[in-house]
C-alpha cells in the first residue's frame, strides 16, 4: 500500500515533472514564435518603409529595362547655363542629357540657376548640378543611359562650338537634322561639342516620356538636402499621428499604422491667376475649346474635401508660392476634418529660408512627392512632374483604384465633386502634355 502509494506519488511527481517540462517547452516555443513573428513583421515593415522612402528603380522591372549600351566617356557635350523654375531646369537638364545621348557623348556638368530671374540673366546665380543633386547617384541610377561628368570644360582645347538656332523657322526637323550633322565623322572627332544659344529648356522635344522618366529617376537630392526634406516630412507625419489616429485603430493594428498626409500644390497667386485666365481666353478664341485651368481657393478646398478614403482628420500640406505665406485666409475655410499647414504654420520656414529659390522649390517637390495623396493643377509643369514621378512609383494595375501614391488634378472635376484622378501616360511620345498642360488626364 505504502509502496503503491509512493510509487503512485512517484508517478504523480514524474507526471508533474513531465507536464512542467512540456509546459515550459511550450511556453518557450510560443515565446520564440512571438519574438520571431514580431521580428519578421518589423523587418517587413522596415522594408516597406525603406522601399517607400528610398525608392530606387528596380533594374529588373520590365518597364525600365535598358539595354547595356552606354554613352562614350571620352567625348563630351557642353551646354549653356540652365535657367528659370525648378521644373524648367529639370526638363532642360533632361534635354541636355538626352542630346548627349543622341550624340553619344557625356554631358559636362552644367550650372543650374539658384535664383529665379527671367530677364536679367546677369543676376542668375550659377549653382553646380552637384550642389543640388548627387552626381554619383545620377550616374549609377542612369546606368550609362546618359552620363554627366564633373570634368572642367576649360581642361579641353579641342572644342567645336555649334550654335543652336531659335525662332519660328527653327522646326523640330531642322533641329534634329543639325544634331545628326554633329554625328558626322569630322564633327564627331572633336573632344567637346559646345552648344550655344537659347537655354536647353527651349530646345525641341525629340524624346518620349519614358526617356525623360529615366533621366528624372536619376535626380536624387544630395544628402544634406534629403535630411532637410525628412525634417519637413516627419513634422507633417508627427502632426498627423497626433491628430489623425483614433484610439481604435491603435488597438487594432499597432504595427500597421502609418501616419499619412495630403499635399496640395495650390496655384492661386496673383501672377498665376492672370496667366491662367489668359490661357483660358486664348484657347476659347483660337479653337473654341473651353479649358479648365484656373481654380479658386474655394473650388480647390471643396474638391480636396471630396477625395475618397482620406483619414479623418487629415493633415494637408499646402505647397504655395512664398508671397501667399502672409495671407492668413489661406488656412481658413477648409472642411473641419482637414488640418491645413503651410511652411510657416508648420514651423519649418527656417529650414527653407536658409536656401535660395531653386533649393526651396526642390524641397517642396520632394515633400509633395512623398505625400500619400497629391493634388495639383494639370496645367502646372511642377505638378505634372510630380505626378510623372509618382506614376513611376506606383503599380498602375492595382493603384488606380487604390490609394497608394494617388494623385489628383483639382482643376478638373471628377465624379461626385472629386478632383480628377491623375497619372501620367507613360507611353506618350513627347513631353508636350507635361510641359504645356492638358485637361485630358486620367489614370489607367
Ligand atoms: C556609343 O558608342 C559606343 C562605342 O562606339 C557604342 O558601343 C554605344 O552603343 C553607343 N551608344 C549609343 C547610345 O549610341
Ligand atoms: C559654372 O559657374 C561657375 C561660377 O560662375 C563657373 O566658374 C563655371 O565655369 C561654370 N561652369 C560651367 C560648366 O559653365
Ligand atoms: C551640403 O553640405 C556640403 C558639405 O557639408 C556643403 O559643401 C554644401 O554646400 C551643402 N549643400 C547645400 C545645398 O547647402
Ligand atoms: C497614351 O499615349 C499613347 C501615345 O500617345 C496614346 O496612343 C494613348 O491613347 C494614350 N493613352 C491615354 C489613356 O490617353
Amino acid at each position: 500500500m505504502k509502496e503503491e502509494r509512493s510509487s503512485a506519488m512517484g508517478d504523480t511527481a514524474g507526471f508533474m515533472g513531465v507536464m512542467i517540462y512540456r509546459w515550459v517547452t511550450w511556453v518557450l516555443l510560443l515565446f520564440s514564435c512571438l519574438l520571431l513573428s514580431r521580428f519578421f513583421i518589423l523587418a517587413q515593415l522596415r522594408n516597406i518603409n525603406r522601399a517607400y522612402h528610398q525608392w530606387t528603380p528596380d533594374p529588373t522591372s520590365s518597364r525600365f529595362i535598358v539595354p547595356k549600351e552606354g554613352v562614350r566617356d571620352d567625348k563630351f557635350l557642353e551646354v549653356p547655363q540652365i535657367v528659370w523654375g525648378l521644373n524648367n531646369q529639370k526638363i532642360a537638364l533632361a534635354r541636355a542629357a538626352l542630346t548627349g545621348r543622341k550624340l553619344n557623348r557625356t554631358l559636362l556638368m552644367p550650372n543650374l540657376s539658384a535664383s529665379l530671374f527671367y530677364k536679367e540673366t546677369d543676376l542668375l546665380e550659377p549653382l553646380g548640378f552637384d550642389r543640388l543633386f548627387s552626381l554619383h547617384r545620377f550616374n549609377s541610377l542612369c546606368n550609362g543611359f546618359v552620363r554627366i561628368s564633373s570634368m572642367d570644360s576649360r581642361s579641353f582645347s579641342d572644342v567645336l562650338v555649334v550654335a543652336k538656332g531659335s525662332g519660328r523657322r527653327r522646326t523640330a526637323e531642322r533641329d534634329k537634322a543639325q544634331l545628326e550633322q554633329c554625328k558626322t565623322s569630322e564633327k564627331d572627332s572633336h573632344t567637346v561639342i559646345k552648344l550655344e544659344g537659347k537655354h536647353p529648356f527651349l530646345w525641341h522635344d525629340h524624346w518620349p516620356v519614358l526617356d525623360y522618366a529615366r533621366v528624372f529617376e536619376g535626380l536624387v537630392l544630395v544628402d544634406n538636402l534629403s535630411t532637410e526634406v525628412s525634417r519637413v516630412v516627419s513634422k507633417l507625419k508627427s502632426l498627423s499621428s497626433r491628430t489623425g489616429i483614433d484610439q481604435n485603430k491603435i488597438r487594432m493594428s499597432p504595427f500597421i499604422f502609418q501616419p499619412k498626409y495630403v499635399a496640395v500644390h495650390m496655384r492661386i497667386e496673383k501672377d498665376w491667376m492672370i496667366h491662367c485666365k489668359k490661357l483660358e481666353m486664348r484657347s476659347r478664341a483660337r479653337n473654341g475649346k473651353d479649358l479648365k485651368i484656373c481654380s479658386s481657393k474655394e473650388e480647390i478646398m471643396k474638391r480636396v474635401s471630396n477625395i475618397p478614403g482620406l483619414e479623418k482628420p487629415s493633415v494637408v500640406y499646402l505647397a504655395v508660392a512664398n508671397d501667399l505665406l502672409e495671407d492668413r485666409a489661406l488656412l481658413e475655410g477648409w472642411s473641419g476634418f482637414l488640418a491645413p499647414y503651410e511652411k510657416k504654420k508648420l514651423g519649418v520656414l527656417d529650414i527653407y529660408s536658409k536656401y535660395p529659390y531653386l533649393i526651396q522649390s526642390a524641397i517642396d517637390y520632394e515633400v509633395c512627392l512623398q505625400a500619400d495623396t497629391f493634388v495639383g493643377n494639370s496645367f502646372s509643369t511642377f505638378s505634372s512632374l510630380i505626378v510623372l514621378h509618382r506614376t513611376m512609383r506606383m503599380d498602375r494595375a492595382r493603384d488606380c483604384e487604390g490609394s497608394t501614391m494617388a494623385s489628383y488634378a483639382y482643376n478638373i472635376e471628377g465624379p461626385a465633386g472629386r478632383p480628377k484622378r491623375w497619372a501620367t501616360n507613360m507611353s506618350d511620345s513627347s513631353l508636350a502634355s507635361i510641359n504645356y498642360g492638358s485637361n485630358e488626364v486620367s489614370c489607367q
